[in-house]
């Protein structure tokens, strides 16, 4: 086991090798893996009045959420400065000095803001090669003052980025419930006010990346995941053929994912993708991952819709705050979900 104290991340340590608490034994030696055929889907349409375009687009989202639960996202309006600069700004909070993120570290998932790395606690069987700082998202006058004041434009650049995600998330949310033939103008309303949860991942160069994993296999518990990086190292689980396909880098995209609470909504037609995030021995990756979800305490349903005597519910009403609470159980946060 690893004796390296618990805030200490594993680029800090100054590494040249994977410590044995990060092996992950069922990894085995890979090779390399295929290439996922995600559907790269162009949601300019989504912004426009032609209601031929917009179905053409809910179509082409349908069949990637039947496919993967999963798809990237070209022409979403976002500019590449504000994309660059939160990605810069959350680089310049992880080099920060250790003191300055010490104050944000904890384990507790109620906490507004906390940090955390690989190293969570001694007593973890299997660590992750990571960093991470959660925090919520918008509103910004609520949440703003909660995130970190180190580095001095982190709330600024952070606070930019937010509020034009949020735009693309309404855009890409209401399409995902249309896809599924709800309608989406009542869901829409909730999503509004609804609750993003920001993780902030920063994966150090491993010096073994085929060794270790920067997450463990998992799905999002949210309802709907939209995840901006500086680079690639996604992998999805391909149910079809029962292997791990890597996510292509598509300049300027964004990348989707149907989470736990949307499989709920949809009574299963639309499954929350089962992922992890794998290293490499170059450079820092760094991803911004959102997960939209309605209030805290706002029950999600499934759609009536979706509901006939053939298809009898299959998924308990259940609120974020539930969620929450089942992910601060200490057996589930030791298995991985609780990242
Ligand atoms: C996540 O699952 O939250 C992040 C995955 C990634 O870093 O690509
Ligand atoms: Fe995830």
């Amino acid at each position: 086991m690893s004796t390296l104290p618990v805030a200490l991340s594993p680029q800090e340590s100054g590494l040249s090798y994977v410590p044995e608490a990060y092996l992950i034994p069922s990894l085995g030696k890979r090779g390399s893996v295929p290439k996922a055929h995600i559907p790269v889907i162009d949601i300019a349409a989504l912004r426009s009045d032609s209601g031929e375009e917009r179905s053409r687009v809910t179509q082409e989202i349908k069949h990637a959420c039947l496919r993967w639960g999963f798809f990237q996202v070209v022409n979403h309006g976002m500019t590449e400065p504000v994309l660059d600069d939160a990605l810069s700004a959350c680089l310049k909070f992880f080099e920060s000095p250790q003191e300055a993120k010490q104050k944000y570290l904890s384990t507790n998932v109620f906490n507004p803001t906390r940090y955390s790395t690989g190293l969570k606690t001694a007593n973890d069987s299997v660590q992750f090669w990571r960093m991470f700082l959660k925090h919520y998202g918008t509103p910004l006058s609520k949440w703003a003052e909660t995130w970190p004041e180190d580095p001095s434009d982190y709330r600024e650049k952070m606070g930019n980025f937010l509020e034009e995600f949020k735009r693309v998330s309404l855009d890409v949310i209401p399409a995902v419930i249309e896809s599924l033939g709800v309608n989406p103008t009542k869901l829409t309303e909730k999503f509004k006010e609804g609750m993003d949860v920001v993780t902030v991942n920063c994966y150090p160069p491993c010096p073994q990346p085929e060794l270790a994993l920067g997450l463990p296999p998992h799905t999002d518990f949210g309802c709907v995941t939209i995840l901006h990086q500086s680079d690639h190292g996604l992998e999805v689980f391909d149910e079809e053929d029962q292997t791990w396909k890597s996510v292509p880098a598509v300049p300027g995209a964004l990348q989707v994912h149907i989470g736990d609470q949307f499989e709920a909504l949809s009574n299963g037609i639309y499954k929350s993708v089962l992922h992890r995030a794998t290293l490499n021995n170059v450079k820092t990756r760094i991803s911004i991952a959102v997960q939209y979800s309605l209030d805290v305490d706002e029950q999600i349903h499934t759609a009536e819709e979706l509901i006939d005597d053939e298809h009898p519910r299959k998924y308990k009403p259940s609120s974020l705050r539930e969620f929450l609470n089942f992910l601060s159980r200490t057996d589930v946060a030791a298995s991985g979900k609780n990242y």
